[in-house]
């Protein structure tokens, strides 16, 4: 399947990783539909992305409320009749360099670790439930992905990662495009880490 006119949202997208998975299914020539709580950066996007000829349209909207939701997928329902991909990407990030971590910051990291394993269980039962609609369910795990200032880390940042370097909003948005492509059907259910191997190596430097 080619990209071409699908219809393709990507929730969280007016910052970081959101937007640069919106942009590179904009080159893909979809039609892509961005989502985010935040309006300032949300319209800011929708210029970048319109402004060289793409598609897309921006949506202010809270995922975490179900009215939201709601009323969002009722407007894409009028105005375009099917979803071809969603990409669940609106999230807090609350990653940080080991040394901007604090003691007392450990149970929000715990919370957020609890949340993450969730999200893979959660992703084995969709996939399960949904793959008789043809419909695939995937997620990926980011390692330390680096959405500003990418100059500014340390040879040290980058050297501690097997990959010798820090990720970068485009290695998860390769990842989007690799499993939501319709050549990848028997793709279902994964999991996909994507951290330069810093998940095989347990510790981060300081
Ligand atoms: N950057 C990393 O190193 C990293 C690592 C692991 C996981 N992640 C995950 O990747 C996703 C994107 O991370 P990022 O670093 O680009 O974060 P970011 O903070 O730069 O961007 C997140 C976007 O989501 C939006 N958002 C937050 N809550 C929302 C809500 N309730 N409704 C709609 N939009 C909402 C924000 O306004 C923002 O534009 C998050 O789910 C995060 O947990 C990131």
């Amino acid at each position: 399947m080619s990209f071409k006119d699908r219809v393709v949202i990507v929730t969280g997208a007016a910052k970081g990783i959101g937007r640069v998975i919106a942009k590179r299914y904009c080159d893909e020539k979809a039609n892509v539909i961005i989502v985010d709580i935040d309006y300032e950066s949300g319209k800011k996007c929708l210029e970048m992305l319109t402004s060289s000829g793409n598609k897309a349209e921006f949506f202010e909207v809270d995922v975490s409320k179900s009215e939201d939701i709601d009323s969002f997928m009722q407007k894409v329902e009028q105005r375009y009749g099917r979803v071809d991909v969603l990409i669940n990407n609106a999230g807090i990030s609350v990653w940080k360099p080991p040394e901007e971590l604090m003691v007392d910051a450990e149970p929000h990291s715990e919370a957020y670790a609890a949340s993450k394993g969730g999200i893979i269980a959660l992703t084995q039962t969709l996939a399960a439930s949904y793959a008789k609609d043809h419909i695939r369910v995937n997620c990926i795990s980011p390692g330390w992905i680096q959405t500003q200032d990418y100059d500014q880390l340390r040879e040290i940042d980058h050297l501690q990662h097997f990959s010798q370097r820090v990720g970068k909003p485009d290695d998860i948005a390769s990842a989007c495009i690799y499993l939501t492509h319709g050549s990848n059907d028997f793709i279902l259910g994964t999991n996909l880490v994507i951290d330069g191997g810093m998940t095989k190596k347990m510790m981060y430097r300081e």
